[in-house]
């Protein structure tokens, strides 16, 4: 402490007070406060406990306290002096309080880490993961993709937001074909926009309902010869059931070459069907309709070995060879090009394979259900 003239500092610690009037009573009240000040941020560095916080703010300010007993010798100065010390004492009230705010913040902080323990280092392995496995739509569509790949397929993806362009028009369904119907077809609002499926004009854009947007895409990148397979995820307005989901997956094929024939198409599915169910499992292809192949067919598999579905005919996927109108809107020549396409579900392929009954069981992710393909 250095007491100085009338008009200087006193300086303890880190808490000034100016003396401003040193008359014979009030230095001495003047340099105890200063004294009481600094001392009480000296000790407050070493309070940890609440306990600890409450009997030293009884020490200060307390009935008892050092600070309340200054207070009470005002009474001895004059009353002139009385407001000067006043403004003194408020002020030492005041950083006091703020003392114990700050200290009270401390000791808080202190008790969350020791409630929340040792602190963690998330870079470190976690202990016991379980392994995890894969979904069985998943799998089945990587089984099914790895028999394409035996057949030089390739994987090729598009978006799941997509233009009624690549949709439809573009796959040979003009504007008035019931597949576009608002009933079957999820629109976008309008002002939606979409990076990956930019639109040209006033067109709208859907939640793709086929995988066979991606043959467009596919066509209009990469030149033929080629041969892709392309997973996806596809929507429809559809009532949910047993059999039906608003929302699935399928697996698209397309291969485009000088002369892919039907014989190409029946040896590229009957492959498929041997290497999926067993050598036993045959198919047929029986006419149908798609405005994007010409001939086209629904493809029907019959297996010995599905329990209570062998030995029948089932409907497992659309195909055909690829409308010439197809390649012409995608830049090739249908006089120098041909291809086959091919569409199936993959949820029907999965069902199949493991006898499930219910579409439903792989969207509700019941641990009971998905632990039986691990
Ligand atoms: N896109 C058709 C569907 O969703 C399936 C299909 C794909 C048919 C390719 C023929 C060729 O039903």
């Amino acid at each position: 402490m250095r007491p100085q003239d009338d008009w200087g500092l006193i300086v303890f610690g880190c808490f000034r007070l100016p003396i401003v009037s040193a008359t014979a009573q009030i230095l001495p009240m003047q340099q105890s406060l200063a004294q009481l000040v600094a001392q009480a941020h000296q000790e407050a560095q070493v309070i940890k406990t609440r306990a600890e916080m409450e009997a030293f703010k009884a020490r200060i300010v307390g009935p008892n306290g050092s600070l309340t007993a200054l207070m009470k010798n005002m009474a001895t100065l004059s009353k002139e002096e009385r407001p000067v010390m006043g403004k003194l004492i408020n002020e030492a009230k005041k950083s006091i309080e703020d003392l114990l705010s700050a200290l009270l913040l401390k000791i808080e902080d202190a008790e969350i880490s020791a409630t929340l323990g040792a602190p963690l280092d998330p870079t470190l392995p976690a202990i016991d993961s379980p392994a995890g496995q894969h979904h069985p739509l998943s799998q089945t569509r990587e089984r099914i993709l790895a028999t394409f790949r035996k057949l030089g397929f390739t994987v090729a993806e598009g978006p799941e937001i997509e233009t009624e362009w690549h949709c439809f028009d573009a796959l040979n369904t003009p504007a008035d074909h019931p597949a576009r119907d608002m009933q079957d077809t999820l629109y976008l609002p309008q002002s939606f926009q979409s990076a990956d499926a930019p639109r040209r004009g006033q067109e709208a854009l859907v939640l793709r309902t086929h995988t066979s947007s991606v043959q467009v895409r596919t066509l209009l990148n990469r030149k033929p010869p080629l041969r892709i397979v392309a997973p996806g995820r596809c929507f429809r307005r559809d009532a949910v059931d047993a059999t039906h989901s608003a929302n699935f997956h399928q697996v698209e094929g397309l291969w485009i070459d000088h002369h892919v024939t039907l014989a190409d198409l029946r040896g590229v599915l009957d492959f498929f069907v041997k290497e999926t169910f067993g050598p036993e499992a045959e198919i047929r292809l029986r006419p149908s309709f798609f405005p994007f192949t010409e001939p086209s067919f629904e493809m029907d598999l019959r297996s010995p070995n599905l329990g209570r579905l062998s030995n029948r005919w089932l409907e497992i996927m659309g195909c055909g060879l690829v409308d010439p109108a197809v390649l012409k809107n995608c830049g090739l020549n249908p006089e120098e090009y041909s291809g086959l396409a091919f569409g199936l579900g993959l949820e029907r392929i999965a069902m199949l394979l493991h006898g499930i009954d219910d579409i439903r069981h792989f969207y509700q992710n019941d641990l009971r259900f998905l632990r039986q393909f691990a």
